[in-house]
């Protein structure tokens, strides 16, 4: 049925629900355009239904002068449809570009990254046989704010923001995860012995999530140990769940250690748009040879049909491609002397596998997705904790030739106002006032801790008026942090030594 000017809103509605599924593509840059085109030529051979909406983002945009790689013609395309099929694209070197992948991700609220690694020896090398997990990456919070300052002459700080309902949404859809695709174990990676605030709450929140899901074993492995073992003994992991920049660092371990970076594909899922994308970069290297692996896209395409409730098509094209690869059919990438039976290019791999359609691997295991794996995370309001301020960390750039720290703690103690005390001072989070030891490295940076004398709440006005006490004494003040407490509970961490 072709749409006509004529028809009803109602008929209209029809043709959209049964006709083909608008999708955004971007052919990329580099090795782009080369393994989209197979890629869109296997989902069309395979009867994916689907219609493209071609934006253009990337070098060329970047190089016209939007920092940003995406222009905002693009953005109502992207916004429009469910997902987004996205080639790698190409950064130009220099400064002043911005990471288009990490403008989308958080543009869009695509908080959940997810990674799988499946091994497929003997036909693809690999140390580790029998890989098969997932990394379950938050895509939005952590470091990747991108909040960093250089505060005085000496440090520079990043800000790393850890928020509750980001976790809550992360962790509740590792574990919906799990459940959809019948996988039984969820391990939970942090560093929270190190930063028991931001991590910590990462770890409580997955302890309390897990509850709600006793079918599925849930444990939690600090990340250096956690990293350790997915290096070396990778079988053991089911779904991996962790922050942003963990979670960057150990899908390219997994993507390594399966011996398949240039077959991953990953999902981006947000709650109304995802972007689905290969794992690897543009490799300009290669570009325009008909020599690039299509596999990481395809492998997208595949996770984005599933996502679009397309199962049937998404198992049809995963067993053409698996019988590919079990058949020796290989780009140069993975080619092996004596393993490989066939040395192909780019389009020829592509007609492999579109010759497979509707065949099965005979022995890796076939895939099977079912219909409807959409996952939709609603995340409960949070309650509101009762806040009181305590105190006030005031960060100073105190830079005398001999930094001496009891020297600038008793300069502040004489400059300190009626009601609040000095309780203490560290150098990079370590206490050297009162009572430090000289072995201690100092910099230019001094966090000097401030409460009320009476151990009790500070008003912010008593809190202002310190500033500008020390401030007319000549203390230089690059920040301040609150100390608060919530429903009693201390919200700040102790100095190391405090
Ligand atoms: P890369 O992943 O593009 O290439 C690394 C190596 O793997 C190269 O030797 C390349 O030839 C090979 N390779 C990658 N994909 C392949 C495939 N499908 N088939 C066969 N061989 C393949 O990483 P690189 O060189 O660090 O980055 C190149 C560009 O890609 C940079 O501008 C980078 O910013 C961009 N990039 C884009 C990403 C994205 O759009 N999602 C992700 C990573 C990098």
């Amino acid at each position: 049925m072709e749409i006509t000017e004529n028809m009803t809103e109602t008929e209209n509605k029809e043709v959209q629900t049964t006709g083909p599924i608008p999708i955004t593509v971007a052919y990329g840059d580099g090795i782009g355009p080369e393994i989209m085109e197979a890629t869109l030529r296997i989902l069309d051979a395979a009867g994916a239904g689907l219609q493209y909406d071609v934006v253009d983002i990337g070098e060329a945009v970047y190089l016209k002068g939007v920092s940003s790689g995406i222009p905002d013609n693009a953005w109502e395309t992207i916004r429009r449809n469910n997902s987004f099929l996205k080639a790698p694209i190409t950064t130009p070197q220099g400064g002043g570009y911005k990471s288009l992948n990490v403008t989308i991700r958080k543009s869009l609220n695509l908080f959940a990254n997810v990674r799988p690694a499946k091994t497929l020896t003997p036909y693809v090398e690999s140390q580790f046989p029998g890989i098969d997990l997932v990394i379950v990456r938050e895509n939005e919070e952590d470091l990747y704010a991108g909040i960093e300052h250089r505060q005085t002459n000496e440090v520079y700080q990043t800000l790393k923001l850890i928020s509750r309902p980001g976790t809550e949404r992360i962790v509740r859809y590792a574990f919906e995860y799990a459940r959809a695709y019948g996988r039984k174990r969820v391990t939970c990676m942090t560093k929270d012995n190190i930063m028991k605030l931001s991590d910590g709450l990462f770890h409580q929140v997955f302890n309390e999530i897990s509850q709600e899901y006793p079918e599925i074993e849930a444990d939690h492995s600090i990340i250096d140990i956690g990293a350790a073992r997915l290096a070396t003994n990778p079988q053991s992991f089911d779904v991996v769940v962790t922050l942003n920049l963990y979670g960057d660092i150990l899908s390219d371990i997994t993507s390594q250690v399966s011996g398949s970076v240039g077959l991953g594909g990953s999902a981006n899922i947000g709650p109304t748009v995802s972007m689905f994308e290969a794992v690897h970069g543009s490799a300009p290297d290669i570009a325009g040879k008909n020599i690039a692996n299509p596999s990481g896209l395809l492998s997208a395409a595949t996770m984005m049909l599933v996502h679009l409730g397309k199962g049937e098509i998404a198992t049809k094209i995963a067993n053409a491609w698996l019988r590919t690869l079990e058949d020796g059919i290989h780009t140069g990438d993975i080619w092996r002397e004596g393993k490989s039976s066939q040395r192909v290019g780019t389009r020829e791999f592509t007609d492999a596998v579109i010759e497979r359609l509707g065949t099965k691997p005979e022995h890796l295991q076939p895939a099977e997705f079912s219909e409807g794996k959409g996952i939709a995370i609603e995340v409960p309001p949070i309650p509101r904790a009762e806040k009181h301020l305590v105190g006030i960390d005031i960060f100073l750039d105190w830079h005398t030739d001999n930094r001496n720290p009891d020297v600038l703690g008793q300069g502040l103690e004489s400059a300190t106002t009626e009601g609040v005390k000095l309780k203490m001072i560290t150098n990079r989070g370590v206490k050297v006032y009162p009572g430090g030891i000289p072995e201690t490295f100092q910099t230019d940076h001094w966090r000097c801790r401030f409460v009320a004398t009476d151990g009790g709440n500070l008003s912010y006005g008593d809190a202002l008026a310190l500033q500008n006490r020390l401030t007319e004494a000549g203390y230089e003040i690059i920040k301040t942090e609150n100390l608060y407490t919530f429903d009693g509970e201390r919200g700040y961490s102790l100095g190391q030594g405090e």
